[in-house]
């Protein structure tokens, strides 16, 4: 499974970058505005940390706007991945767009008939959102595995990118599942590491080390 981040702050990036377990970023219009930067300032100096995709959102609500500005953000870089929502004129941006050969995430999916909308338009990702699904009630890791079935039933290409992750057992489920990618806020990545017993391991062996008086480092 690969895993983005989903922020677009650029110190989290350098720092998850630097694992080298950092396939991918994604934005969104909230992002951007919480990291205060210049969207396309802020979008290349992430288009240059990674090599992988790097999904920036369109605003327009039609059609032609949205052809018009996904023109200027792929002019970004070549890893650029317009991010359009999941919506008649989304979907028609994304047909054009995928037929050219850009990268297309659709964003704001909250039911496998809408994934399947969004296979069927070409899409590279479509982003279904777990944790907002959970809070209206509904079960998100549901929704994964129907799209998971729809698209296995047809082998469309679409890759499942789990979006709107709130925790380490999304994580999990959705690579039980067998989602493509997921895309987490950088404390949920992190979160990911940790376990008590290894830090309890480690203080173990640390505190047995000591005892012989050893270094591995002359
Ligand atoms: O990836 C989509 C994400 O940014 C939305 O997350 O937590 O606002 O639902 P959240």
């Amino acid at each position: 499974m690969q895993f983005f981040v989903d922020t677009a702050e650029i110190d989290a990036i350098e720092e998850l970058a630097a694992t080298g377990l950092l396939d991918g970023v994604t934005t969104n219009p909230s992002l951007i505005a919480k990291s205060g930067r210049d969207f396309m300032e802020v979008t290349k100096e992430i288009c240059d940390l990674v090599d992988g995709p790097v999904s920036a959102e369109v605003v327009a609500l039609d059609h032609d706007t949205m052809m018009k500005e996904a023109e200027v953000l792929r002019r970004i870089a070549d890893n650029v991945c317009i991010k359009v929502p999941l919506t008649i004129d989304g979907l028609k941006t994304c047909k054009a767009l995928t037929d050219d050969g850009t990268m297309v995430n659709v964003t704001l999916c909250f039911s496998a008939n809408q994934a399947l909308l969004a296979a069927k338009a070409g899409a590279t990702f479509v982003s279904p959102f777990v944790g907002r699904h959970d809070d209206n009630g509904f079960d998100g890791m549901d929704l994964i595995r129907d799209i998971r079935q729809i698209y296995d039933n047809y082998r469309f290409e679409t890759e499942i990118l789990v979006a709107s992750v709130r925790h380490v057992n999304h994580v999990l489920e959705s690579a039980l599942i067998g989602a493509d990618v997921m895309t987490a806020p950088p404390a949920v990545i992190k979160a990911l590491f940790k376990h008590v017993l290894t830090d309890k391991g480690i203080e173990g062996f640390l505190a047995d080390w000591e005892k012989t008086g050893q270094s591995i480092l002359k």
